[in-house]
């Protein structure tokens, strides 16, 4: 089969309902043509980088690949639309994965310190009772979908929880934010996109209809929360333009949710799927950092980002041209085998493990602290109190390009009985 064959797929998301035949065409892709020009019907031509060092190389350079305006690949006409309803600029609000240069920085600078590690440790105990909340409400039964009803929630609370939203508004955010990060699952997928556009133009009015009401909420009154701390940030000494306070709202509740969720699920997932590191686990408790580490890099829920060229490059061996699309695939990165050359075996005690699941460079994800804690929490706390774990029925995963893991996990499991 020519490789051309595999652009459909690449563009695809459905490609990322199937974990084996995603490995086989990254891994052909890896081995025959690492920087890859895509053709695929409806989408714009785009390059798809698959090598760990390539990704390295293009995200380095934030002055000739950029985020803006395109941040992840869409289809042509719904891009068309979507540049219509925008003023020309592609987004609905501008937020921190879409910025450039300074004002990125500027924006970045706000909460860098308040994601470091030391503030986290700040926050371990909100997180920990979230975890324990979530094991509790395993334990009221025998069997749950995992990945319905725990692993999308968990992440969710705790993000809710720091930024300061009122506990009656985190269902109506939660099915929000799944709408906004996959949607090419069901109904969507029977939408023509631009029907999908104005969907998604909803939707995102419905979130920013809830950031609103925290805003003013917070403005009337502060509090010890993230919500308050952007409220009151200024950059320049000039208080956050009313829509940037929103992007960044808006980026940080998407980008903490969807992803923490399908890396917890998709963990947990290959725990099951390889029982001798379950138990491993249990019997070696510090082997939780790199396990949580080796989960990251094998669930790798952000499935790409775009970078646009601003001047002409070589990369590798391919002639990239100014205003080319380029294609980080970051689940592809995960699995180089110069990198990683037993990459198919799942191993908690994989060191060093230098994934790219949270990126590189300046928009390195800024939540990678919390995440992991927040993995490290919940695992801790369900091995503690969790015993027999089987799955229980048929697993899915979602099908969207953008960020998706494991959408139905059946599980069955009875409380652990300490000896
Ligand atoms: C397992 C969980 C997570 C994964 C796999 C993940 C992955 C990523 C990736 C791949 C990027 C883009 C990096 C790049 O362009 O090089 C990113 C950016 C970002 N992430 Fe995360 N993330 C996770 C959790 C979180 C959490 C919990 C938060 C916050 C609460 C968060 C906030 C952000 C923000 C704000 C950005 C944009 C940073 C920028 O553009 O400067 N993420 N994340």
């Amino acid at each position: 089969m020519p490789l051309s064959e595999l652009d459909e797929e690449l563009a695809s998301h459905r490609l990322f309902a199937d974990e084996a035949r995603c490995r086989e065409v990254f891994a052909r892709l890896r081995a025959e043509d690492p920087v890859h020009l895509a053709h695929a019907k409806g989408y714009p031509p785009f390059w798809a980088v698959t090598k760990h060092a390539d990704v390295m190389e293009v995200e380095r350079q934030n002055d000739k690949f950029i985020n803006a305006p395109m941040t992840f690949l869409h289809e042509v006409e719904e891009w068309a639309q979507r540049l219509k309803d925008t003023n020309g600029t592609g987004m609905y609000v501008r937020n921190l994965i879409q910025m450039d240069g300074t004002d990125h920085r500027a924006m970045r600078g706000l909460t860098q310190a308040w994601f470091m590690p030391r503030n986290v440790k700040q926050l371990e105990e909100t997180v920990r009772t979230r975890a324990t909340e979530m094991v509790d409400l395993m334990l009221d039964t025998e069997r749950c979908d995992f990945a319905k009803s725990i692993s999308p929630w968990y992440p969710l609370r705790v993000i809710m929880s720091l930024l300061g939203m009122p506990e009656e508004r985190h269902p109506d955010l939660l099915i929000l934010t799944q709408k906004l990060l996959a949607p090419q699952d069901e109904q969507a997928k029977a939408m023509d996109p631009v029907a999908r556009a104005i969907a998604k133009k909803e939707v995102f009015g419905a979130f920013l209809g809830h950031m609103n009401a925290l805003i003013d909420a917070r403005r009337a009154k502060p509090e010890e929360d993230l919500a308050t701390l952007l409220v009151n940030a200024q950059v320049d000494g000039q208080p956050v333009a009313p829509s940037d306070l929103l992007g960044y709202f808006l980026v940080i509740s998407t980008a903490g949710h969807d992803t923490t969720a399908s890396a917890l699920a998709g963990g947990l997932l290959a725990l099951l799927r390889n029982p001798e590191q379950l138990e491993r686990l249990r019997r070696e408790p510090e082997l939780m950092a790199p396990a949580v580490e080796e989960i990251l890099r094998w669930t790798c829920p952000v499935r790409h980002f775009i970078r646009t060229a601003t001047e002409d490059y070589v990369l590798r061996d391919k002639q990239i041209k100014k205003g080319d699309q380029l294609m980080m695939c970051f689940p592809s990165a995960c699995f180089d085998e110069e990198l990683f050359p037993d990459g198919d075996q799942f191993r908690i005690d994989r060191t060093p493990n230098r994934h790219l699941a949270f990126g590189s460079g300046v928009h390195n994800c800024l939540g990678q602290h919390l995440a992991r804690f927040e993995l490290k929490a919940f695992l801790t706390e369900f091995l503690q109190r969790i015993d027999k774990v089987e799955i229980d029925g048929p697993v899915e995963m979602v099908a969207s390009n953008q960020v998706s893991g494991v959408k139905h996990l059946p599980l069955r499991y009875e409380a652990l009985v300490p000896v």
